[in-house]
């Protein structure tokens, strides 16, 4: 029974609007999904959002409304959001829905009754206004709290605790025997140092009188659970885990099936939550270490090198550039000007350029002249060359070698990789038409010059093919458009099943394929 491939994504805070960061994520995981679909495989893509906690009983409080209507509003833009960039998941998660809560309650009573979950004490200074216990992070560099916490007291408080620290020998191991447990490497690095360091338990609850926009204790009605049992829990509790059943082999089969993830984080919840809490929740549990999912973290898009936040009010809004350029312009750009797993500075100037000089200049010029020229010197079809392709060896090679990469690559494709490539191969192909100048081999009366034209327009058309199946992960719209002016597939337009990593093979277009008229695809962006 082949597996399923499943992704996920952080689940994001409903305390405030989707920004540009969030945008970047869900169109990562999309890709990589996407990716796995062209390649035949079952794919399972889980998103949704994190609707409990301090912050959104914050937020819902500033603006007035109960937190249960105030998550609503916020969550329709999330789903908006991603219905507008094309990413599309196959399971939701919101934190707030029955079946969620009874996975999380399950887990903690199990937990509990095993002895993992105890009660204790913690005393310390408190702010009231920011309703949090401070610590001496918090005091300023002249030792005080400042004036932002405003009446800080000392307070007692009980509270929830998960013996983390248990784990601790379990998670060095397993970190030292798996070397891809986290992508890339000197994330794993960075995650073994940090669990070396690691001391104390995991504090899991708030008492009500605190917090109450939460998940109760199902041993405690008193407390609801603070944070991470509650938002890391949504990965299984999404993908049919049975939280009555301890043994991993007994769980249902639609779970078993899916699990492990490959799950798509920022860098700034590695450490401690996914790299320590979750994967520590997860043998607290009974998954054992090939049962645990695979963390690939990514980097984070600034602006003119800083942070993007929103009290410094330098977030981009993804809804704006979506709609100033389209949702394909600002895939392509999300994907192309960051290197995975690293950080990137954000810059409207640059969309446009590169749009411009990459997609309009470059393949969408290759479609429109290809297509033009076969109309007005063909009659609108192609001709197979007789004798096996008389291109460049260089260029055979070069799209074999990229497919190949594009099946062997187990886990992802790196989007900024593959997309500049492909890329190129369309550069490669403008640059024959330049270089022959089938304009004039038009006008020539020797069959020769004849035979060389058709050659020349058939694999043009050939490479625009395989070029849209290779960027159909990022540009799904495009790569629709390109085989619909191709008039190839057209039973599948519009459908994903349409693109296949089999069919990227040279010369798959018949003799005879009558092309379709050419529409402008990547319009250029005036600035
Ligand atoms: N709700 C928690 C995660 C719980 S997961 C069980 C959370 N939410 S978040 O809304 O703050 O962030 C969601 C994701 O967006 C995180 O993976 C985070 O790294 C990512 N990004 C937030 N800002 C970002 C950028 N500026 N750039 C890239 N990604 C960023 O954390």
């Amino acid at each position: 029974m082949p597996k399923t491939f499943f992704i996920t994504t952080a689940i994001d805070y409903t305390n405030s609007p989707p920004h540009i960061g969030h945008a970047y994520e869900k169109v990562l995981a999309d890709v990589i999904a996407r990716y796995h679909r062209l390649k035949g495989e079952e794919v399972f893509f889980l998103t949704g959002v994190d609707q409990h906690g301090q912050k959104v009983q914050q937020s819902a409080a500033k603006a007035g409304i109960p937190p249960a209507e105030f998550v609503k509003v916020i969550t329709q833009k999330f789903v908006d959001l991603w219905k507008k960039l094309h990413v599309q998941y196959d399971g939701w998660a919101e934190t707030t829905s029955d079946r969620h809560k009874k996975v999380v309650q399950g887990i903690l009573q199990r937990l509990f009754d095993a002895g993992q979950i105890y009660k204790d004490k913690q005393a310390g200074y408190y702010s009231v206004r920011q309703e949090q216990f401070l610590t001496d992070k918090e005091r300023g560099a002249d030792g005080q709290f400042g004036a932002e916490w405003g009446e800080v007291e000392f307070r007692e408080e009980e509270n929830y605790y998960f013996r983390l620290s248990r784990h601790k020998e379990w998670l060095l191991s397993y970190l030292d025997d798996r070397k891809d447990a986290v992508i890339p490497d000197f994330r794993q690095t960075e995650l073994r140092n940090a669990v070396a360091r690691l001391s104390g338990d995991l504090c899991i609850s708030r008492p009500k009188s605190r917090l109450n926009w939460g998940i109760e204790l199902p041993f405690d009605k008193e407390f609801v659970t603070y944070v991470w049992f509650d938002a890391l829990t949504n990965y299984i509790s999404f993908a049919g885990y049975d939280p009555s059943l301890s043994a991993f082999n007994s769980q249902p089969s639609t779970f078993r099936d899916k699990w492990p993830a490959l799950q798509i984080i920022g860098k700034d919840i590695l450490v401690p939550a996914h790299g320590i809490y979750w994967l520590v929740m997860l043998h607290a549990i009974g998954f054992t270490d090939d049962q645990m999912p695979q963390l690939l973290v990514h980097g984070w898009w600034n602006l003119g090198g800083a942070k993007m936040s929103k009290s410094a009010g330098n977030v981009i809004d993804p809804f704006v550039l979506a709609d100033k350029y389209g949702a394909e312009a600002l895939r392509y750009y999300l994907m192309s000007d960051i290197a995975l797993g690293k950080d990137a500075d954000f810059s409207e100037e640059r969309l446009v350029e590169s749009y411009n000089a990459n997609l309009a200049n470059n393949l969408g010029n290759l479609l429109n002249r290809t297509l033009n020229m076969v109309q007005r010197y063909c009659v609108g079809s192609l001709r197979k060359p007789r004798e096996s392709s008389k291109l460049p060896a260089d260029v055979i090679d070069g799209y074999r070698q990229l497919v190949n990469e594009y099946t062997a690559a187990t886990v992802s494709i790196y989007p900024d990789v593959v997309i500049g490539r492909s890329l190129y191969l369309a550069s490669v192909f403008n640059g024959f038409i330049e270089a022959q100048s089938p304009w004039t081999l038009a006008k020539s009366s020797k069959p020769e010059d004849r035979e060389f034209l058709e050659d020349l327009l058939y694999d043009c058309a050939e490479s625009l093919r395989i070029i849209a199946i290779l960027i159909s992960p990022v540009l799904p719209k495009a790569a629709h458009g390109i085989f619909d002016q191709l008039n190839w597939k057209i039973e599948l337009s519009g459908r994903e099943e349409r693109f296949s990593l089999a069919d990227a093979e040279w010369g798959k277009l018949a003799d005879e394929h009558i092309v379709g008229k050419p529409v402008p695809l990547f319009p250029r962006i005036q600035e």
